[in-house]
């Protein structure tokens, strides 16, 4: 690969006895659209929380940009220019939807200098995820769609070069996944490089370039989406016997 912006070496998570993850090696792409799928429990989010620093690896390595990152902590990521979204969302609910955003505004590589130059921020982010128009509404009075977008934008909101996404289209119908989609489309063509895990197919085969799937917390392909869609082993995975997700 020409130009990694991640790469990850043979990294291994142990949570008492549980090998979540198993000598995992990949890279990612700088100024791409990388995916990873695998079933429930294979071991996606363990990855991304390694990488994202949110826990420690158990063995292996992870380099950004060329840099040893394995023991730095979450807090150290945002002035890197590294941001996530949780799969379980985390929103300040009793604040509205633009107090959401102003926080991660003070952070991340620029890092606002007042107050007023974070709300900007934090209003332009909104404008760009979709969200200007409910700026004034508490958060937790928004639905799913708009949840997630919001996660979107605090993430955004940190001047972020590269943007991890857990699982950020999970409940939403074909309409909502579809503006989900042009959303991320929109965040990558903005220069943002992007490493989603996703379980709706759809997605990953219109976005993604590169597509990593893991099983029981081993990786068992890695490919354009065709080519991982084709592997005999992911089709087994997925279709066969041994239990693949039911809206993949
Ligand atoms: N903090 C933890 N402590 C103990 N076990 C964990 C922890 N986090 C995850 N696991 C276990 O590690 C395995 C991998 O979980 P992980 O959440 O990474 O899977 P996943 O691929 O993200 O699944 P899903 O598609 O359901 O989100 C599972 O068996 C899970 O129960
Ligand atoms: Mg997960």
């Amino acid at each position: 690969m020409d130009n990694p912006i991640i790469e990850v070496k043979n990294i291994t998570k142990n949570f008492k006895g549980l090998k979540a993850v198993s000598d995992v090696s990949f890279q990612i792409e700088e100024g791409k659209i990388t995916g990873m799928i695998g079933p429930n429990g294979a071991g996606k989010s363990t990855t991304f929380n390694m990488i994202c620093g949110y826990y420690p690896a158990s063995e292996g390595h992870i380099f950004y940009k060329g840099q040893e990152i394995t023991h730095k902590k979450a807090y150290d990521y945002t002035n890197m220019g590294i941001a996530r979204t949780f799969q379980i969302m985390k929103p300040l609910g009793n604040l509205p939807v633009v107090d959401n955003v102003v926080p991660s505004a003070f952070f991340g590589r620029y890092g606002a200098k007042s107050l007023k130059e974070a709300r900007e921020i934090a209003l332009e982010v909104l404008e760009f995820t979709g969200l200007y128009a409910k700026r004034n509404v508490l958060a937790k009075d928004m639905g799913t769609p708009d949840q997630k977008r919001l996660e979107m934008a605090r993430a955004l909101a940190t001047k972020p070069e590269m943007l991890f996404l857990d699982e950020n289209m999970a409940g939403l119908n074909p309409a909502e996944t579809e503006e989900a989609i042009a959303l991320i489309r929109r965040i990558n063509d903005s220069g943002v490089t992007i490493f989603l895990i996703e379980h709706i197919m759809k997605a990953v085969v219109s976005l993604c370039e590169r597509v990593i799937v893991l099983h029981h917390g081993e990786k068992i392909a890695e490919g354009t989406p065709e080519e991982v869609m084709n592997d005999p082993y992911v089709m087994e995975v997925y279709l066969g016997t041994k239990g693949g997700h039911n809206n993949a």
